[in-house]
């Protein structure tokens, strides 16, 4: 069978096969073994090179500080004086080389993986270069802009037998766990519908020396970031996945530039986006990056109750209503069951690079891999394309 449309793949670690079809959570707990404390690989420690030293390497970095399996033991970007910054974020005194070219830095024979933390655009080449490289290799979501160049990639994890992990940290994070654990748990039969959204201001105006001359902020072009469906959506689309475990079939979009009193740009600030899934569950989404709205929550519908995350909390409302409250229908009490807390993304963020460890370890499969971080692409791609051609697009349709 041909990889590339084998969009069912079950094979990564801790994750138990549920058929999609039905989607009838029962006790099949579903969620991601990350290792949470404890001695994962026996002391060995492996050495990873950051390219790109932007914004989000300061997280990755912060992350990594609370993983000692894993050393930074390279850093690499075109603007120099990041580096400097960023090796300054590393807390156990290990001070890394400092590359401007990524390929010199790939040359370097000790480094066991590369994280890759550049803009959209780059990911695919940066990330088979690396692995051609011979490294395993972390790379920031979205996997990347198009289905065609996640199937080069993981062709190219195929050709390498090496590893890809994609960033996508609520799939470690323990609140998002504790989402998934409930629904499957404890709301008998399927989830029918999902409503989700992103509401906030615009992305982060970059500083003056942040990018080289000339070049612009990467954000504000849709051919290098894709909008807001890609830089916003990516993370709650991947969990939307994971929630009805049945692959996307077709997606409809309107999408657009709304507010452009904000910066001069063309790639998208908001959208709403359709999506049909196998199992004919359905998900809307949608986002903005112009303007916050209502406290964000996020509700998965089924035929015997609904389940909503937000403010710090799961609600969940058992049974299936037969009327409303003025018809003289008693609406149960929700369950209301509260959250870890913290920072349930910073915390995610350590979690899969744990998990990453593990994976250098050989203890344990990349998660999500290229498979899984494929069909939140195939939504994101669909969604543009729709929006752009106003009409559905079947997922097939982009290879
Ligand atoms: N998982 C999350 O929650 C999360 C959050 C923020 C960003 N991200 C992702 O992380 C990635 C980076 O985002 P960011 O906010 O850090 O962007 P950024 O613009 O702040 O940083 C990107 C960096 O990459 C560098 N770079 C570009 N091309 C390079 C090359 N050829 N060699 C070396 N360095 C190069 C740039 O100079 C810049 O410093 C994006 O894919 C974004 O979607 C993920």
């Amino acid at each position: 069978m041909n990889d590339k449309r084998n969009f069912s793949r079950r094979n990564f670690i801790g994750i138990s096969g549920v058929a999609s079809a039905g989607l009838a959570f029962s006790s099949s707990p579903l969620i991601a073994q990350s290792v949470v404390n404890g001695d994962s690989n026996s002391g060995k420690k492996y050495k990873i090179g950051i390219v790109g030293c932007g914004n989000r390497s300061k997280n990755i970095i912060g992350a990594l500080n609370s993983v000692p399996e894993i050393e930074i033991s390279a850093l690499c970007d075109i603007v120099e004086h990041k580096m400097g910054l960023r090796a300054a974020l590393i807390k156990n005194g290990h001070k890394p080389r400092f590359y401007t070219d990524m390929h010199q830095m790939f040359k370097q024979d000790d480094l066991d993986a590369i994280a890759v933390i550049t803009p959209n655009y780059t990911h695919r080449e940066y990330v088979i270069a690396a692995l051609e490289a011979g490294k395993h290799v972390f790379c920031e979501k979205p996997m990347a802009l198009t289905v065609a160049d996640c199937n080069l990639m993981i062709d190219a994890v195929k050709r390498t037998h090496k590893s890809l992990q994609i960033g996508t940290q609520r799939r470690h994070s323990s609140d998002y766990k504790m989402l998934v654990e409930n629904i499957r748990t404890k709301i008998n039969g399927k989830i029918l519908y999902s409503d989700l959204f992103d509401y906030r201001g615009d992305w982060r105006a970059p500083e003056a020396d942040e990018y080289p001359a000339g070049v612009g902020y990467w954000r504000l072009d849709q051919s290098k970031s894709g909008g807001v469906v890609y830089e916003m959506g990516a993370h709650i689309i991947d969990v939307n996945n994971w929630i009805f475990d049945s692959e996307p079939v077709s997606v409809s979009s309107i999408q657009g530039i709304n507010n452009l009193s904000l910066r001069k740009r063309d790639s998208m600030d908001h959208a709403g986006v359709l999506v049909r899934y196998a199992n004919d569950a359905l998900m809307n989404y949608g986002s903005n990056v112009y303007n916050y709205g209502a406290a964000a929550a996020d509700t998965f519908f089924g035929v015997n109750g609904s389940v909503q995350m937000g403010s710090g909390q799961i609600s969940i409302k058992y049974g299936n209503p037969k009327g409303v409250a003025q018809q003289g229908l008693v609406i149960p009490k929700p369950e209301l069951i509260s959250l870890p807390g913290g920072n349930p993304e910073g915390e995610g963020v350590i979690q899969e690079l744990k998990h990453f460890a593990l994976v250098l370890a050989g203890k344990e499969k990349a998660y999500p891999d290229g498979y899984i971080a494929r069909q939140t692409v195939q939504i994101c791609e669909a969604s543009v394309r729709s929006a752009k051609e106003r009409r559905e697009i079947d997922v097939k349709e982009l290879g």
